[in-house]
C-alpha cells in the first residue's frame, strides 16, 4: 500500500510484517542500541490539528532513529488552516517532504490529501480511525503471545476510532475482538460489518454487545479509552453517567483471564473509564504499548518509505 490511512487497505501479510519488523527493529535498539539508518535525508511531514503526546514524540523520535528527520506542522499555522485547498497542500508538500503524518478531525480529509499526494500519507488519528495505535496494540499482543489465533481481546467502552482500528486489524490478524459498548455509544455500523465480512476469511471473531462481563468472559487482554475527551465538555456529565457500568476496575476483571493483561491507548483518566488499581497495577502493560507506538511507526515509516 501506497499509503495508511486505515487498517483496511494492508493485507493481513502485511499488517503481520510490519509487527515482525516493528519487533525486530525494538530487539535490535535494546540488544544493540543502535537502529538501521534506512530513512537517511528523509523528511516526515507531521501536521497536527489536535493535540498530541505519543503520536507526535514517537514520529518524530522514529524518524531520527532511521536517520531521517520529522518536521512539526501545526495545523492552523498552515495556509491549510487559513483557507488553501487539501488537494493544493498535498501538491505542494510532495515537492519537498518524502511522507506526510496528520493528525486531524474529519477522516475525509486525510483521503483527500491521500489522493493529490505523490507521497505516503499517514493517518496519525481522525475521528474514524487510528490505525497506527492499532498496530501498536497488536504488536503487544504478539509480543506476550507470541500467536493471534485463540487470543481474545475485550474492549470496553466508547465506540471511537480506537475501537474501529482495533476491530479491522483485530480481523485481518485472526484475533477474537469483542466490543462492549452502551447503548447510543457502539462503533460504526459500517465499520463493523467489514470486520465480520473479513474475520469470515481469517478466522478471527468479530463481536459487538452492550453487557461488559459477557464481553469480558475469558479475556487475554482487556482494552478501554476515555470516555471524555477534548471537545466533549458540555457532554462530560451524560457521558459519565452512561458510561458508568464500564469501568474497568477490580470487580469487571474477574471476567477476565487470571492471567490477562490490561491496555489503553493512553491519555487516562483513573478514577473514570479505569481505577488506578487496575492501571498501575502488576496486570497493566500500558507503558509497553506506549513504548511501541515508537516501534510500530519505524516499521511502517521503513515500510512505506524506504
Ligand atoms: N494514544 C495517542 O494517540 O496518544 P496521543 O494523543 O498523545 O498522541
Amino acid at each position: 500500500a501506497k499509503d495508511v490511512l486505515t487498517l483496511e487497505e494492508l493485507s493481513s501479510e502485511e499488517i503481520v510484517s510490519l509487527i515482525q519488523l516493528a519487533v525486530q527493529l525494538k530487539k535490535q535498539r535494546a540488544e544493540t542500541g543502535s537502529n538501521p539508518n534506512v530513512l537517511q535525508g528523509k523528511v516526515l511531514a507531521m501536521i497536527f490539528d489536535k493535540s498530541s503526546t505519543r503520536t507526535r514524540v514517537s514520529f518524530e523520535t522514529g524518524m531520527l532513529h532511521l536517520g531521517g528527520h520529522g518536521m512539526f506542522l501545526s495545523g492552523k499555522e498552515l495556509q491549510l488552516g487559513r483557507g488553501e485547498t487539501i488537494e493544493d497542500t498535498a501538491k505542494v508538500l510532495s515537492q519537498y517532504v518524502d511522507a506526510i503524518m496528520i493528525r486531524t478531525f474529519e477522516h475525509e480529509k486525510v483521503a483527500e490529501l491521500a489522493k493529490h499526494a505523490a507521497i505516503p500519507v499517514i493517518n496519525g488519528l481522525t475521528d474514524g480511525h487510528h490505525p497506527c495505535q492499532a498496530l501498536a496494540d497488536l504488536q503487544t499482543i504478539y509480543e506476550e503471545k507470541g500467536t493471534f489465533e485463540g487470543v481474545k481481546l475485550t474492549y470496553v467502552g466508547d465506540g471511537n476510532n480506537v475501537l474501529h482500528s482495533l476491530l479491522i486489524g483485530g480481523a485481518k490478524v485472526g484475533l477474537h475482538v469483542a466490543a462492549a459498548c452502551p447503548a447510543g455509544y457502539e462503533p460504526n455500523e459500517e465499520i463493523v460489518n467489514t470486520a465480520k465480512e473479513i474475520a469470515k476469511k481469517t478466522g478471527a471473531v468479530i463481536e459487538v454487545m452492550e453487557n461488559p462481563q459477557a464481553a469480558v468472559q475469558g479475556a487475554d487482554f482487556l482494552y478501554t479509552d476515555v470516555w471524555t475527551s477534548m471537545g466533549q465538555e458540555e457532554e462530560a456529565a451524560k457521558r459519565l453517567q452512561d458510561f458508568a457500568a464500564y469501568q474497568v476496575n477490580e470487580q469487571l476483571v474477574q471476567w477476565a483471564k487470571p492471567d490477562y493483561k490490561f491496555l489503553h491507548c493512553l491519555p487516562a483518566h483513573r478514577g473514570e473509564e479505569v481505577t488506578a488499581e487496575v492501571i498501575d497495577g502488576p496486570q497493566s502493560a500500558v507503558f509497553e504499548q506506549a513504548g511501541n507506538r515508537l516501534h510500530a511507526q519505524k516499521a511502517v515509516l521503513a515500510a512505506l518509505l524506504q
